[in-house]
């Protein structure tokens, strides 16, 4: 069907569809594809227009199918892995396979089968080159609450999404005046198709759908700035893509456009939140580590200063004058950091040494501290809230006087820094309210 229309250059950046589940729906036409075939002459048919898409998607693209199982005579029928196998022949490259929980089903079920509330979702690429945006799809909404004590543990740009999509289909009248047409078609919700394009398109890309129905897959690549072309058998769905479908999408599009701006903001938040733990969970681990291998040593603060980037960091160790020597100290937590868990952390960490004596305005100007800056003092290994704040100034002379703190022979040192991080992480959904922004 593909050669009637097309030409045979590489055009296609991104397929996205649903054909007819073999037998399954009388889509009244005696071109469909599906109804009143028999299985192997169905799926020769799914093969000759995948086969025509891959000739025609550039080597970067994609394509996703979705489809599901059913009960035939009793028996089920594994149409998603049947498909599957056919795009293999054909040389599609099998990425993924999504489960779509649909969340509202049809209530019956069969003997031998639960009731059915997930569809698979499969991608394939052409070339192992795919176009494939990850960052755009994170998402920090269902981090779990660790992520305040165990910042190393969590991605500044949020969770990947797992294998398992939850989007409920689109309920009748849940788009207002497009009610008529959710009610004859079923249209794949477009928060699924936003995600897939999201995943492997980019504005002005070519989206395609060869069983378009309804066109919910054309409309989503619409109102996200794609272009699209698409084919069905049945003419009344191209009116009602014109009229119903295209206004209602991008209305919609719109609606989840205002969240997702909301929750972008959310996500820098968590970004910049994770980097700012992990800069001053860093010497804690730090010296915990250290101690662990050698016994005995003194360190009366550290300071974590953040260098030009966010993920880079410069530790100053401020040893007592009788401990280990400044060398020593370097040369050993150098080694400490160059191995995980340290090393896990994704920082770029410069690590120096002086000794109590050295601590001056001067030695600090170095680091860009300058003596009326103010530094956030950490207590006990609490790196996730400040308890003090003291200037560089009141500090170097506490410090020549021999005071504000002699540090500890157990437990942690003060960790001092320009940082000024506040989370109480029994309530770390504070730290997102506009008002607590710090650090
Ligand atoms: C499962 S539905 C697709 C629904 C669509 N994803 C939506 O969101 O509305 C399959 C569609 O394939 C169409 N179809 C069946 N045989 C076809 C053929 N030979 N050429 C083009 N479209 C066909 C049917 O009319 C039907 O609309």
């Amino acid at each position: 069907m593909l050669d009637d229309v097309f030409p045979r250059t590489e055009f296609i950046d991104v397929t996205i569809t649903s054909p007819p589940y073999w037998n399954l729906k009388n889509y009244g036409s005696r071109q469909q594809i599906g109804f009143g075939q028999t299985y192997s002459n169905y799926l020769e048919d799914i093969q000759t227009v995948f086969a025509g898409v891959h000739a025609r998607t550039k080597s970067t693209g994609s394509l996703w199918i979705i489809s599901d199982t059913f009960k035939q005579n009793g028996e089920l029928i594994l149409l998603p892995f049947d498909i599957s196998e056919r795009m293999r022949q054909i040389g599609w490259v099998l990425q993924d396979v999504i489960i779509w929980q649909k969340d509202k089903a049809l209530p019956w079920s069969h003997q031998g089968k639960l009731r059915n509330i997930f569809e698979y979702v499969a991608l394939y690429s052409k070339s192992r080159k795919f176009k494939y945006h990850l960052a755009g799809v994170r998402d920090v909404s269902d981090v779990k609450d660790y992520w305040v004590r165990y910042p190393e543990r969590y991605s500044p740009e949020g969770k990947t999404p797992s294998r398992n999509w939850t989007f409920p289909i689109p309920r009748q009248g849940a788009w207002g005046k497009a009610r008529n047409y959710v009610k004859h078609a079923c249209p794949l919700p477009p928060a699924l198709v936003e995600r897939m394009l999201r995943l492997t398109s980019d504005r002005g890309d070519i989206v395609f759908d060869p069983f378009a129905g309804s066109g919910s897959v054309l409309a989503s690549a619409h109102a996200m700035g794609r272009r699209y072309v698409g084919f069905d058998l049945s003419r009344k769905y191209k009116s009602m893509f014109r009229s119903k479908v295209l206004p209602a999408v991008a209305q919609d599009y719109e609606r989840r456009t205002a969240q997702t701006n909301g929750q972008e903001r959310v996500r820098q938040r968590f970004g910049a939140l994770i980097l700012s733990l992990r800069t001053l969970k860093y010497p804690k681990e730090l010296v915990r580590l250290y101690r662990q291998s050698w016994r005995g040593f003194q360190c009366d603060l550290v300071l974590a200063i953040r260098g030009r980037s966010h993920d880079s960091l410069h530790l100053v160790f401020v040893c007592p004058r009788n401990g280990t020597s400044p060398q020593t100290v370097i040369k050993r937590a150098t080694r400490i950091s160059a191995k995980a868990p340290l090393s896990k952390f994704g920082l770029e960490v410069e690590i120096d040494a002086i000794t109590r004596h050295d601590f001056s305005e001067d030695s600090l100007a170095v680091f860009g501290l300058r003596p009326r800056s103010s530094l956030k003092v950490y207590r006990d290994g609490r790196f996730y809230a400040w308890n003090d704040r003291v200037t560089v100034q009141t500090l170097c002379e506490a410090m020549k006087n021999g005071g504000f703190t002699k540090g500890p022979s157990e437990g942690y040192p003060p960790i001092l820094s320009t940082l000024a991080i506040s989370i109480d992480p029994k309530r770390p959904e504070k730290a997102f309210e506009d008002n607590n922004a710090e650090g």
